[in-house]
Formats: C-alpha cells, structure tokens, sequence
C-alpha cells in the first residue's frame, strides 16, 4: 500500500519543481485524480461574464476549438494502455489514465458551460482535433502519449495567454484551474515516457528527444496560426509564445529525463 500522501495543488509551481510527485505510482496517481475531482470548487457564473466586443471576438472562437479537444474519450489510448499494463503488471494504470482523461473532459465541460452561457455554439468537431486524434492513432502508447504531451504543452502555454487576454472573473478562474491540473498532467505523462524510454541507448534518447521538440514546433505552429488573436491579445508575440513553448518543453523533457535515469 502507498505512504504518499496527496499534497494540497499548489498554484502554478515551475512544472520540474511541482513538489512531492517524485515516485508516485499508478494508485497514487489515481488518488490524486478522485481527490481533485471531488473538491474541484465550481465556476462563479453567479458572478457573471464581462467580455467585451472585441473579447468575444477574439476568445470565444478559440475557446469553442479547445473544448472540442478537451472533450475526447481517448479510446485508442485506453486500449495501448491496456496492453502495457497488462505487459508490467500496473493494474492502477488504466484506472489512473481514465480519471486522467476524466479530469480533460472536465476541463471541455468548464469551457462547454462558458461557451453556453455567451451563447455561443459549441463545435461538432475540428481540423486540429482531428490532427491530434490522427496521430495519435499512429502506433502504441509511447506515440500517443507523445502526441498528448504536446498538446498539453501548447495548453500549458495557451491557458496562461486566455487567462490574461481577458479581466472576466469566471474565464480566469476557469483557466487557473486547468492550469493547476495540467503541472499535474505533464508529470503523470513525463514519469510513464520515462519508464517506457529506460534502456534506450544515448542515441536513442537524443532522437526521441529531438521527435518531440519537432513535433511541438510543428503542432505550436498550427496552434498558433489558427489562436493567434487570444495570444496577440495576451501581449505574446510568436517569438515569444514559442520561447514560452520550448521553455514548457525543456521542463517536461527533464521530467521524463529524471525518471528515464532513475
Ligand atoms: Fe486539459
Ligand atoms: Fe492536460
């Protein structure tokens, strides 16, 4: 049975520097996960939107694409997972990933209640999705957590920029507590790549790490061409958006680095 003990979410902590997460298993992982989703505190709506014209403008169709994404079932992921817990004799990761994906859904309702309450429609389904849904589906669970590492990077950056883009009280609590779960998420996903590169030659290491700063550059790219208002209104400029980027990623890569050595 774990000792861990589930600390309080801290707010934003630098992601490498997140305390207490080190060595956490797959049933800590999964606690973690319940606690967060049973004291998760509401959305203030009572207190009401104040978005501007130009806000809405800028805001609300970005926001109605990454409630689209946040609002997979990820089958495909479930099923990898499945058969590398099997392979190891996890039996806390599946349910760990479900509660996981649980807590991203979560964040789609949050963005889904907003987008209702400006009445603004929701979106069946999108380029960028489909992308990251596509690539996902390429191969086994190292890919597809690949691929959802770099979104949650770009999200990393992104909520940040929604978060200062606007002065609505409820848009920016929505957004701080997608960004506190998401320290969370970068960990969870950076300790089991980990594990899943251990062994691997130093040649090895150095080509998967150079996959996925291409593969953020390349989706940050998109990402940016198509939110480019919610970041420009956010005062980050593309230079700086992808230093911000590459920063997230250089963290999220000594995550995985800490535990491939450990
Ligand atoms: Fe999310
Ligand atoms: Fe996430």
């Amino acid at each position: 049975m774990s000792v861990m003990t589930v600390e309080p979410c801290v707010k934003h902590p630098g992601c490498s520097e997140a305390p207490g997460m080190r060595g956490w298993t797959s049933a800590d992982w999964l606690r973690h996960f319940e606690q967060r989703a049973a004291t998760r505190p509401a959305l203030p709506f009572e207190r009401g939107i104040s978005l501007s014209t130009d806000e809405r403008r800028d805001l609300l169709p970005s926001m109605a694409i990454f409630q689209r994404g946040e609002s997979g079932t990820g089958r495909h992921l479930l099923r990898v997972a499945e058969i590398h817990a099997r392979a190891i004799g996890d039996v806390d990761y599946v349910p760990a990933l479900r509660q996981f994906l649980a807590e991203e859904n979560t964040h789609g309702a949050m963005l889904g209640a907003y987008l209702d309450t400006c009445g603004y429609p929701r979106l069946e389904q999108t380029w960028t999705d489909n992308g990251f849904r596509w690539a996902r589906h390429l191969s086994g669970l190292e890919v597809a957590v690949s691929v959802l590492v770099t979104a949650e990077v770009i999200a990393m950056v992104y909520y940040a920029a929604l978060r200062k883009a606007s002065s609505c009280l409820v848009l920016r609590e929505l957004c701080e507590q997608v960004l506190d779960d998401e320290v969370y998420h970068l960990h969870f996903q950076g300790v089991r790549l980990g594990g899943l590169q251990r062994g691997r030659s130093r040649f090895g290491h150095r080509w998967t790490t150079a996959m996925l700063t291409a593969m953020l550059e390349a989706a940050g790219r998109l990402v940016w061409s198509t939110h480019r208002a919610v970041f420009l209104r956010a005062g980050l400029p593309l230079a700086s958006y992808r230093h911000r980027l590459h920063r997230h990623g250089a963290m999220f890569q000594r995550i995985i680095a800490t535990e491939r050595e450990a």
